[in-house]
Formats: structure tokens, sequence, C-alpha cells
């Protein structure tokens, strides 16, 4: 297939666009300019200058482009991690949730794709107790809960309508868990290595968490080979607390173990950082991607994947 990768030069584009060469795919890279085509070009895909968030650009850039497929994989944390609710790089990131999704499937539309793969996050299934069961996508999803998170909440939903919605197009939504491992976690282990990533002292909830390998090669058997108009949770098979994760990336690196403070201070200095770890238990099974997708994480558990995090990446 011809496949355009919208955030190709990312923490999981950079991996995806040597999978999706390595599977015998050819593709072209939406950059806007600089490293970003340089990048692209190690990585073996084809640079296309265009800036997503600018519709004209962006359809003046690819008139004569022509592509099977177009995977939406844009975010803007690098400089900016979504610590709080208005924090710049998630502002950034819900613009290009809404208003950069309607742009690409705009431009999917015109060159002639049938396929649209938009990166989607379990955590749109809203951060508070889910309980204990597993959480499957049939859970309702990017649902307004009344509180400082709802903006969030609809820039996902949005990404994932668009990608449904579009005429003619065989949509499908990546949700996503945590990412980590080589390249994806650096920003993490940075903090724990400074003692800078504190955990809460009365401990953390649930959550999924996936290699980014397996993340990788999630989104390119969705592309082959997933159903339309569905979402995947692309999760491993182990739903763990940030305290075990945070603890084993630690060890890892050999760090020591991160501090444990009081939920008031870290909901003060990281509020949103601090809902994700207090308010948040969300167990989100695998088991539809697993079915569907004929997919199965190299890496079932963080004990498999941990020790990887202090590599660079391939
Ligand atoms: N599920 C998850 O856990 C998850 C999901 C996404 C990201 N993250 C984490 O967030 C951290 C940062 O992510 P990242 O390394 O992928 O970097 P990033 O800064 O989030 O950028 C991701 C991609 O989006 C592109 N982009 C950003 N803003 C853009 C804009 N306005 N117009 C066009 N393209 C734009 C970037 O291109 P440029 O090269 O031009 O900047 C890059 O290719 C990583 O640690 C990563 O693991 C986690």
């Amino acid at each position: 297939m011809k496949v355009v990768i919208a955030g190709a030069t990312g923490a999981i584009g950079r991996p995806l666009v040597t999978a999706l060469r390595l599977s015998g795919h050819q593709v072209y890279a939406l950059t806007r300019g600089g490293r970003g085509a340089e990048l692209a070009r190690a990585l073996g895909a084809t640079p296309v200058h265009a800036r997503v968030l600018d519709r004209d650009d962006l359809l003046r850039a690819t008139e004569t482009l022509t592509a099977d497929a177009v995977i939406h994989q844009l975010t803007a944390y690098k400089r900016s991690p979504p610590t709080h609710y208005r924090s710049p790089g998630l502002l950034r990131t819900n613009a290009l949730r809404t208003v950069g999704s309607r742009n690409l499937v705009e431009l999917a539309e015109n060159i002639g794709a049938t396929r649209y793969l938009t990166q989607s996050l379990i955590l749109g299934y809203g951060i508070r107790d889910h309980g204990t069961e597993p959480v499957t996508e049939l859970e309702p999803f990017g649902r307004a809960q009344g509180d400082a998170n709802d903006a969030n909440l609809a820039a996902l939903h949005e990404a994932e309508s668009q990608a449904w919605q579009a005429r003619g197009m065989d949509g499908i939504a990546l949700r996503y868990g945590f990412f980590y491992g080589p390249g994806a976690s650096d920003m993490i282990t940075r903090g724990l290595k400074l003692r800078l990533l504190p955990l809460p002292s009365t401990g953390s909830g649930h959550t999924g968490f996936v290699h980014i390998e397996d993340a990788v090669s999630a989104t390119v058997a969705a592309l082959e080979h997933g159903r339309p108009g569905q979402s995947y949770n692309i999760v491993d098979d182990e739903p763990i607390t940030w305290d075990t994760m945070f603890d084993a990336m630690a060890a890892a690196i050999g760090a020591r173990r991160p501090l444990r403070v009081p939920p008031r201070l870290l909901r003060l200095s990281a509020p949103l950082a601090a809902a994700q770890m207090l308010d948040l238990s969300l167990r989100a099974s695998n088991a539809k991607a697993q079915a569907e997708l004929a997919w199965k994480p190299s890496y079932p558990t963080y004990r498999e994947g941990v020790v990887t995090v202090a590599k660079t990446p391939s």
C-alpha cells in the first residue's frame, strides 16, 4: 500500500515507518520541514512538506499525491508533556485531534485513500475508577464528565468520529495505552534518574501500558486487516499501577526508587498527571485486537518489556 503518515517523526511514527517499509508498504511522511524531512528520508520515507493545521497548505502540498491510506499519529507533547489541563502541548494536541483530523480526512478523500487510521487513547474512557472488570471497546468513549478534562475527551472523540464518518473510507481508531520502550519513555526515564517523578504516597490506580514495538505491530495489523468503523484497545496483557511501572523502570535504569509524596502536593504541582494516577483505575482489555487483528503483544507484560527502556531506538 501507499501510506501517508502524519507524525512520522514522533515516538511511534519513527518505528512505524520502519515497520511499514519492512512489510512492503511505501511511506509518505508529512513534515513541517527542517530536520523532519531529513529524518523521514533516513527512515526510507518520502517527505512531503505541509502544515497539517493549515488546510489550504496541506491540500496544496498533496495535490499531485495518490495513496491508499492515511495514518494520523500527531501529538505535541515533546516540549510540553500533558501534566496540566491547559498545558500548551495538550492544547496543541487537541487542535491536532480536531482541526488536524478534519484536514487529514479531507486530504485522504482527495488523494483517493480508502483507509484512515487515527491515534486515540484509552484515557478517552474517562479519568475515573472503572472498577476491576476489563474495559472493552463497548464502554462509552469520549463522554463529557463535567470537569476540566472534558476538552481532552471531546478532542479524542472528534478524532475517532472523523475517522468513521469519512466518505468512502474505512476508518479505524487505535486506543493506545501508555507507551514505553526505546524512544518512547525517555522523558520518564530522565525524570526518574533525577528523582523528579514522584508517586502518590497513597498508591496509584491501574492503567494499561503498551511497549512501543507492540503499538507499532498492532498499527500495521490494523492497517492491513482491521475492520472498518472499529476501535481497538492497544494495550499489553496486564494492567498495572503507576507505582509498579515507575519502580520497575527505575530499577531497569539503575535509578533510586521514586519519591512518594502526599497526593495533595501532586495535585498542586501536576494536576492532570495526578488525576491519571489517583483518580483513574482502568483495566483495558486487548481481547478484540488480539482476535480481530491476529496480533499478540511480543512483550505481554511490563516484566518482559521494562528491561528495554534504557536501549536506544534501533
Ligand atoms: N499513548 C501514549 O502513551 C502516547 C501517545 C503519543 C505520544 N506519547 C509520548 O509523548 C512524548 C512525545 O511524543 P513524540 O516524541 O511523538 O513527539 P510529539 O512532539 O508529540 O510529536 C509527534 C509528531 O507529531 C508531529 N507534530 C507535532 N505538532 C505538529 C503540528 N503542529 N503540525 C504537524 N505535525 C506536528 C511531530 O512532528 P515534528 O517532528 O515536526 O515535531 C511528530 O512527528 C513521547 O514520550 C511519547 O511516548 C505517548
